[in-house]
């Protein structure tokens, strides 16, 4: 007898492993980068001007206030290499403004976004020459190397290191030095420590743009694994966690319920919760010491007037 045994149609079996193996995990987690499908995206961008949301806003004042002292410190014309770039909008900003560049290179996943970028950029500094890479950050990429013999900056913006883990944060900070090169620099934003109740607003908005952005993640999940998730079975709380400094972003089961995906089923009892996101916020001496530890040394350090968020000049040890 021969078993005539069909591939599952499962449309990308790398999403699929992962979101199955998170759902596996105690309690159960979904990586937050899954957030960012086309519509996570756009939602994002209304999440940054939300009232409550303080974080984009505070970055982008504090950014102008010290672009100055920042320029100075920078040297000359170095190249910029932004991590997740996206579209570009508030970054050419930044570069017709603030930061004299020899080059751009922006970093992102989204070939659509990195297009945009470039015509958005482009528009704007026609002189500047951008040399767009289409990749993962978080996994390994190559920096173009043709033509270009000066210093390396690389660009972080929005407190986007707070959504690693900790061990994972460093792990990654210590392969940017080694791709910024000794004398190399990176510009970071990184989200202080505050009052409970100013964060937990900050993420479980009055208008529900935030808990739109996480329940989307049911819809892209069933979308793209064959899930049968109901998204109206779930409600999204974000509360923080006074021990580890962070963030957690959560959909919570409102009722018993099953998910069935073509391999595997899950049940969820009323009141459980997956967990969507971390949001690690830091204090000046953690940051310093995580930076430290990952083989950069502090140059520059700004911080707004409520101490609610830092920007950071480092530089890469030989
Ligand atoms: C992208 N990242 C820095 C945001 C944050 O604040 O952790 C993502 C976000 N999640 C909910 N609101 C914003």
């Amino acid at each position: 007898m021969s078993l005539d045994v069909q591939p599952l149609p499962i449309r990308n079996p790398q999403i699929y492993r992962d979101i199955i193996a998170g759902l596996q995990c105690t309690p159960p987690t979904i990586d937050s980068k899954y957030l960012y499908d086309e519509r996570g995206s756009r939602l994002f961008e209304e999440i940054c001007d939300l009232p409550e949301y303080y974080v984009t806003r505070t970055e982008l004042e504090l950014t102008r206030r010290c672009a100055a002292d920042l320029a100075a410190q920078l040297g000359s014309r170095p190249r910029l290499i932004e991590l997740g770039s996206g579209s570009g909008v508030k970054t050419k900003v930044l570069l017709r403004e603030l930061f004299d560049v020899d080059a751009y290179v922006p970093v992102d996943i989204s070939p659509s976004a990195l297009r945009q970028c470039v015509i958005n950029v482009g528009a704007d500094l026609p002189d500047l020459q951008i040399s767009p890479v289409c990749a993962d950050y978080t996994a390994d990429f190559e920096l173009p190397r043709k033509g270009f013999q000066g210093r390396n900056v690389f660009y972080y913006p929005g407190s986007t290191i707070g959504n690693f883990l900790p061990a994972q944060a460093r792990e990654f900070l210590a392969r940017l030095a080694q791709l910024a090169g000794p004398g190399g620099n990176l510009i970071i934003g990184v989200d202080l420590v505050k009052e409970r109740a100013i964060l937990e607003a900050a993420y479980n908005d009055a208008q529900g743009v935030t808990a739109e952005f996480n329940l989307n993640l049911l819809h892209r999940i069933n979308r793209e694994c064959d899930a049968t998730f109901k998204p109206d079975g779930f409600r999204h709380l974000a509360v923080f966690d006074e021990e580890r400094e962070r963030i957690e972003m959560r959909l919570i089961s409102e009722r018993d319920q099953q998910v069935f995906f073509p391999t595997e089923s899950f049940s969820f009892d009323e009141g459980d919760h997956i967990v969507t996101e971390y949001s690690h916020k830091f204090t000046i001496d953690r940051f310093i010491e995580l930076g430290e530890a990952a083989g950069w040394r502090t140059r520059a350090l700004w911080t707004d007037e409520r101490q609610f968020f830092s920007l950071w000049l480092l530089e890469a040890q030989p």
